[in-house]
């Protein structure tokens, strides 16, 4: 058994429903607090599957995890659990401290404990692999290298600020316990089960809505697009082989201004979803005002992981891109289920003075 948390969310659930896909005989404990963020219906496919067992709650229940620890006896825990949105973060950080620090910290030390009373042969099997963002290294430059390993700290956000905090915690534990880690940090992913909270779902959503796509400040800053199939395998390569202790890069080799992602998106969406009136989606195109603190430039140099474990990403953002509007248009159903109350209520805090 592996113990996935934050399993329900939008790279969580991809990462399951990838692991049984891929071939993997282990089975999945996932543990979710279902959030506004998790959502069952991502693992609808694993519903009556034995190999899956679903469990809700918080990583930072402290009697919770370590019974969960004792009765499966997992021989690898993967932390995907967090507060991830920026936005968010901004108008009200207690959540993001609450569950990407506390909770990572109660995470740790509820497996430094079962890994102290595993025997031999297990305590030497078993690792923690924390799921982490390039934002914790801050802000690039136009002409400024990528993001390496050994960049230095630098988070903006109250949620980078949060990871980063809980990055230091997973060091820490590695150097002062000697506890079994590896730590990823990723770009910007994109693919299904996406919540329309994110850029890319909300333009697809927005555009087939014929609501306006909205671009903060210029729309010049640039991420680096990672298609969420490509991290799951990366995560299952470093899973597997990564060096205890260690930090991955993982990125897309994809770097995009905002602006560009969107026309992207519009121009596919204008081929196989055309609008009624033959004009381009472009036209929903709004500038609003810009994010507090907004990031400028990430990219990932992924060279690291590339060279150690062989591992690449098989996606460009035009195929990927492709496979994500496809999947939304084909998947109306579900996109209905997350569009509730509580998702309206957001929109309309975000955008309404924007
Ligand atoms: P998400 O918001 O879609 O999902 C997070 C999941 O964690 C949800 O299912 C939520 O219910 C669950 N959760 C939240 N608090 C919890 C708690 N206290 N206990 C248990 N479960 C809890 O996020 P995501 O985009 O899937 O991101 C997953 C991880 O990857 C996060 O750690 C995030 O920081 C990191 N990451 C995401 C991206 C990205 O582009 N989405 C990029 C880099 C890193
Ligand atoms: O870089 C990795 C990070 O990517 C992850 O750690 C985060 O969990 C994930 O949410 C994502 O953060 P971003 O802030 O980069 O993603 P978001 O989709 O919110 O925004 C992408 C870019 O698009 C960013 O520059 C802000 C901009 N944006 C976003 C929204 C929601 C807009 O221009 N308009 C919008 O409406």
């Amino acid at each position: 058994m592996i113990l996935i948390t934050g399993g329900a969310g939008f790279i969580g659930a991809n990462f399951v429903l990838d692991w049984f896909r891929s071939g993997e005989d282990e089975g999945i404990v996932t543990l979710d607090k279902l959030t506004y963020a998790g959502n069952l219906e991502n693992l609808r496919d694993l519903q009556h599957d034995p190999r899956h067992i679903f469990v809700r709650g918080d990583i930072g229940d402290k009697v919770l995890v370590a019974n969960l620890l004792s009765k499966y006896r997992p021989r690898a825990i993967v932390n995907f659990a967090a507060e991830s949105h920026v936005d968010r973060s901004i108008h009200g950080p207690t959540e993001f401290i609450q569950t990407n620090v506390v909770g990572t910290f109660n995470l740790l030390e509820c497996a430094r404990e079962y890994w102290g009373g595993l025997g031999d042969g297990d305590k030497g099997r078993f690792r923690l692999h924390h799921v982490s963002t390039d934002e914790v290294y801050g802000s690039l430059g136009l002409s400024d290298p990528a993001f390496k390993e050994t960049n230095p700290y630098e988070p903006n956000s109250p949620y980078s600020a949060s990871k980063a905090a809980s990055d230091h915690l997973v060091r820490a534990w590695f150097h002062t316990y000697g506890f079994p880690v590896v730590t990823t940090n990723c770009s910007n992913n994109y693919g299904p089960y996406h919540f329309p909270e994110k850029l890319i779902p909300l333009v697809i959503l927005n555009a087939l809505n014929s609501k306006p796509l909205p671009i903060y400040g210029d729309g010049q800053q640039i991420r680096d697009w990672l298609y969420v199939g490509d991290h799951c395998s990366a995560i299952r390569e470093v899973l597997a082989n990564g060096r205890l202790g260690e930090t991955y890069n993982i990125g897309g080799w994809n770097e995009k201004t905002n602006i560009e992602a969107v026309k992207t998106i519009c121009s596919v969406l204008d081929k196989l979803r055309p609008r009624d009136d033959r004009k381009s989606y472009a036209d929903q195109i709004t500038f609003v005002k810009d994010r507090p603190g907004h990031d400028r430039r990430y990219a990932i140099d992924a060279s690291k992981v590339e060279q150690e474990l062989g591992w690449r990403p098989a996606e460009t953002f035009d195929t990927g891109i492709r496979k994500t509007i496809q999947w939304y248009l084909d998947n109306s159903d579900w996109v209905k289920g997350v569009v509730t109350g509580a998702y309206r209520e957001w929109l309309e805090k975000q955008y309404q003075k924007q």
